[in-house]
């Protein structure tokens, strides 16, 4: 769906002051698992600091990488969202099957893939522009920005507590490990002296801060890069092929990618059903036998189907009027990036696409939206609102798919270093 979208200007140091944002709802847990090295390990660098970042950024860096702030100690937001294959899951064994990474406490997983982390900073907040969702953070929308002020703030606040992500107890905690951190100093350089106070009456903002850094750091030149070959293109100062070209083309034309996926970012945030098949392996199934405070985390187990947007709606309470929509949105995921959709380390080594992973490689999801109604494709994971405009039978030769994945290899971040 193709939507003018307006940005949302957020002042992140004028949020700061006056945000009286509320701690999202979360099932805290006295965190409990041994600490075992986290799979994503080896693979997981932070990138060269950059001379450029503002103090807020650099902080914002420093919680992103930091693999203390969990219980157990261990994981750190990068460990499932790693600048190496473009901001998302850095394990291919991980992505070959279930595509969803494991937690602090391993044996919890949750039930999506992790999407680029990057160029979601861009999002604006959660609205309705001519009937259609646009805007907000995850897959499903949740994190809508209201609370914050933008999407991404509101977003960074949740993995720390999460019981099947970082599993902290609570902000309190997250801030007495920050406190003890070696960069504790540079939070009041960032923010001002007293500004890192866990105090019970201080600790609603201090979470406010913590967040509003990693959004800053999230947007910053680091992780929004535009570096791509694709942008040099634009620029004038670097060459596509003659196939890329093609695909191009094609990407805006014949293939109707951009309807959804529109340059610059290559995503207009709206939400959409593409008929994806579930995945078999997503380990979320299994979580009927792993119990959190005494309860499963997916009691449905093995029946359990994602409702993406239309899930969220039903179950909120943040604007009434959106539960009415929820029905005409069930089975909807925010349109993601393309941008870094090809970054992996090497050729062979395996990435995961759509929210649930289902596809491991960019020709199967190009073969996908090409004959989805024509050849037997597995079942919609959600049968509801599956859209049948925009893609499903578009026509294309083998070589026309080629070229619009040769097309997507042209925007990994980092051309030229
Ligand atoms: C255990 C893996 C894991 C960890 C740790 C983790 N994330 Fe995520 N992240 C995910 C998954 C899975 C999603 C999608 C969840 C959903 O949509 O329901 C996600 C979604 C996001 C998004 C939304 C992107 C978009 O386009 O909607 C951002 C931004 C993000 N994470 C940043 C972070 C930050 C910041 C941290 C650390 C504070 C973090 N993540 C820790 C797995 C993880
Ligand atoms: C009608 C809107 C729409 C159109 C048209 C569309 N997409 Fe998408 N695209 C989406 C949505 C929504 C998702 C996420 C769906 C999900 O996870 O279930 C997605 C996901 C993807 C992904 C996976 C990205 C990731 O990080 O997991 C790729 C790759 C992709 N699209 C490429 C394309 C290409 C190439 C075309 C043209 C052939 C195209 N899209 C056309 C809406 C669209």
């Amino acid at each position: 769906m193709s939507t003018t979208q307006q940005r949302a200007a957020v002042s992140f140091l004028a949020w700061a002051v006056s945000a009286s944002g509320v701690l999202a709802s979360c099932d805290l847990n006295s965190g409990q698992g041994e600490a075992v090295p986290f799979p994503g390990n080896q693979t997981v660098e932070p990138l060269r600091a950059s001379s450029t970042h503002s103090p807020v950024e650099q902080l914002g860096k420093e919680l992103f990488f930091d693999k203390r702030l969990s219980s157990p100690p261990g994981q750190s937001c990068a460990d499932c969202h790693a600048p190496s294959v473009g901001w998302t899951g850095p394990v291919p064994g991980l992505n070959q099957h279930g595509a969803v990474y494991p937690g602090a406490v391993h044996q919890r997983f949750g039930n999506r893939k992790p999407p680029s982390s990057a160029y979601a900073t861009q999002s604006p907040i959660l609205h309705l522009e001519d009937g259609a969702f646009v805007g907000g953070s995850f897959w499903d929308g949740r994190a809508t920005g209201l609370g914050l002020g933008s999407p991404a703030a509101d977003q960074a606040q949740g993995p720390f507590l999460n019981p099947v992500e970082q599993n902290l107890p609570s902000p309190e905690a997250l801030c007495e490990l920050i406190a003890t951190s070696s960069y504790a100093t540079l939070f009041e350089q960032a923010w001002g002296i007293g500004a890192l106070s866990c105090d019970p009456a201080a600790i609603v903002t201090t979470f406010e801060l913590i967040a509003l850094a990693i959004a800053a750091y999230e947007a910053s030149a680091e992780s929004d890069a535009f570096s791509s070959r694709y942008d040099a293109w634009v620029r004038g100062e670097a060459a596509l092929t003659d196939q890329e070209l093609e695909g191009l083309v094609l990407f805006e034309g014949k293939g109707r990618c951009a309807a959804c996926h529109p340059a610059p970012l290559f995503t207009d945030f709206t939400y959409d059903n593409l008929g994806a098949p579930r995945n078999p392996d997503n380990p979320f199934y299994e979580m009927d036998r792993v119990l959190v405070d005494g309860k499963p985390i997916n009691a449905q187990g093995k029946d359990w189907v994602d409702p993406g947007l239309g899930g969220f709606l039903a179950d909120q309470d943040v604007i009434p009027e959106w539960t009415a929509l929820a029905e005409q949105n069930w089975g909807k995921h925010k349109v993601p990036t393309l941008r870094n959709v090809d970054l992996r380390p090497g050729r062979g080594w395996t990435k995961a696409y759509l929210h649930n992973g289902v596809f491991k490689t960019l020709t199967d999801v190009v073969h996908f939206y090409n004959t989805r109604d024509v050849d037997p494709w597995p079942a919609p994971e959600v049968a509801a609102n599956v859209n049948r405009d925009e893609l499903g039978d578009l026509g294309l030769t083998r070589s026309e798919e080629e070229a619009i994945v040769a097309f997507l290899g042209t925007l990994s971040d980092g051309w030229g270093r």
